[in-house]
């Protein structure tokens, strides 16, 4: 359950809840620390953060269940990433969504995300989209400062080409530990468009964001639906989500899903999905479900 992401990287679980979603289930913070327990008791001790989720407001709904029992804290890994600006009233001056990852918007950023969550040092810190007016040896000036403070333990980036990743880890005197995109069986640009063959290259794990296509995939009538359940039904009456997961978990760059569901028994049927082995052509029948025609 627990994977080295990085030759030089941390130790993460290989199944991530992420708090994008938290804002719209009305957790106490006494409920989501139970949440938070319950997650971890089924090995699931890395969370996925940012600090514009609920409009720059789940950070520290997490922050205020973690306050609750503070020893939690070394139990568990801590991500979060920064870099956008959203137009909401919690930015007043922010008249246009835009993208910031200038030096000292990156240090603030983190000061913020910290005192946030009420800890003192994230496990990762994410670059969340490629800017293009980014310049990299600033962002890795910024980088280096706030890993050499003891503010952040690893550095990666989220949503970055190839080619932006590389340039950025030139510059960089750290190792960018991972790239988080986009894949599922409805997503599959990392597939080809250079991203895992440069996880294989760098030697990272990438995490991977809506793994279950933030829920379309479950929108019943369509091709993808009806082989992901008929594999589902081969496999002794697995779901849907947990043939969907074995499919993205089956790659040999070992991703590590980062689920966004809310409800224990879906994440319970996620560390279930960990098990299952489709073969190869269970495999290939879901990719051309998903592109609609056979390989070449
Ligand atoms: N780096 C980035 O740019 C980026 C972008 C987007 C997201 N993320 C990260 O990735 C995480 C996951 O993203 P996501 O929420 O889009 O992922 P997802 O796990 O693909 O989708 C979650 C959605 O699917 C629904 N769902 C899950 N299991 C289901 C089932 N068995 N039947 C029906 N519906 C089901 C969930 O509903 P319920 O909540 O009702 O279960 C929820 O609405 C986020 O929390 C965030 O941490 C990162």
């Amino acid at each position: 359950m627990m994977l080295q992401i990085h030759p030089e990287g941390p130790i993460f679980s290989r199944l991530i809840p992420g708090l994008m979603r938290l804002h719209e289930w009305h957790y106490s913070p006494t409920e989501l620390l139970n949440w938070i327990h319950a997650a971890v008791d089924m090995g699931m001790t890395t969370f996925d953060h940012a600090d514009i989720y609920g409009k720059y407001t789940n950070e520290a709904r997490f922050g205020e269940a973690l306050a609750l029992e503070p020893s939690l804290r070394e139990k568990i890994q801590l991500v979060t990433k920064c870099g956008i600006q959203l137009i909401t009233e919690n930015r007043p001056h922010t008249v246009v969504k835009h993208y910031d990852t200038s030096r000292d918007y990156i240090i603030a950023s983190v000061d913020r995300s910290l005192q946030n969550l009420q800890t003192d040092y994230l496990d990762l810190l994410l670059i969340h989209r490629p800017d293009p007016l980014m310049n990299p040896s600033e962002v890795a000036d910024a980088l280096e400062t706030v890993v050499q403070a003891g503010k952040v333990r690893f550095v990666g980036v989220s949503n970055f080409t190839p080619s932006q990743l590389k340039t950025l880890q030139k510059t960089l005197n750290l190792p960018i530990v991972t790239n988080q995109v986009e894949f599922s069986v409805s997503q599959l640009s990392p597939l080809t468009d250079g991203t895992f063959d440069q996880a294989f290259r760098y030697q990272f794990s990438p995490m991977i964001w809506s793994p279950l296509g933030g829920g379309r995939i479950f929108q019943e009538g369509t091709p993808l639906y009806d082989t992901l359940h008929q594999v589902g039904g081969e496999l002794g009456g697995k779901g849907v989500d947990q043939v969907a997961l074995a499919w993205v978990l089956q790659h040999p760059v070992n991703v590590l899903p980062v689920l966004g569901t809310g409800k224990l028994e879906r994440l319970k049927s996620a560390v279930d999905a960990l098990t299952i082995t489709l073969d190869r052509q269970q495999w290939f029948r879901i990719w051309q479900a998903s592109t609609g025609h056979p390989v070449a």
